[in-house]
């Protein structure tokens, strides 16, 4: 994004980059420093233009100014999901948006092991309850933008609806709790 973008003047990036006790996510069963000096290397041409705030979201949002753009890559889960949105959808300029991964069709794309996935369709109620639109976008991918009103676009047509109910009961939820 940096290489392609020479316009972006900062890019912060929000991860606590350390393995925390109440995330049961796979990610959180990795290596997480060795993630942050990745990281560096990988943006080591951009510092200059690179600010880093390690904690997680509700921990540092308050260090960020207003944003023309974020992207939500973090916890997936209900409750990461949720806090993600709520601390950061305020500092989303008008006509600004947020963007973000894992926006599955699915809640049960990590099976049993670990917790739901829930950006679908915690995302589509947000973007409900702040009335603004949102879109299914490839690859699990959503864009939520601060300008116009609510409306769930889904081109792909792959998102059956937003209740829970069709999750507890899908195919896939049989065959995962039998
Ligand atoms: C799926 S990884 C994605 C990392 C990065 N976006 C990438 O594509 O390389 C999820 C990341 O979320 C971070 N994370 C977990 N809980 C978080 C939280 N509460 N706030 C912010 N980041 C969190 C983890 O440390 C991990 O690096």
């Amino acid at each position: 994004m940096l290489d392609a973008c020479p316009d972006i003047e900062a890019y912060y990036l929000v991860d606590p980059w350390r393995n925390l006790d109440d995330w049961n996510k796979p990610l959180n069963y990795s290596d997480l420093e060795a993630a942050l000096e990745e990281t560096r290397s990988r943006l080591a041409k951009h510092k200059n233009r690179c600010i880093y705030l390690r904690g997680t979201t509700t921990e540092v949002a308050d260090q960020l100014p207003q944003l023309d753009f974020a992207y939500i890559d973090g916890d997936h889960t209900l409750r990461g999901i949720t806090l993600d949105l709520l601390r950061i959808w305020p500092k989303i300029r008008e006509g600004g948006a947020v963007g973000g991964d894992d926006f599955s069709p699915t809640i049960w794309q990590h099976k049993r092991k670990y917790e739901p996935t829930m950006v679908f369709p915690f995302a589509v109620h947000f973007a409900e309850g702040v009335g603004r639109p949102i879109t299914a976008l490839p690859n699990k991918q959503f864009l939520l933008e601060n300008s116009g009103s609510f409306h769930f676009s889904d081109p792909s047509g792959q998102y059956a609806d937003t209740e829970i109910g069709t999750q507890l009961r899908s195919p896939l939820a049989r065959k995962i709790f039998g």
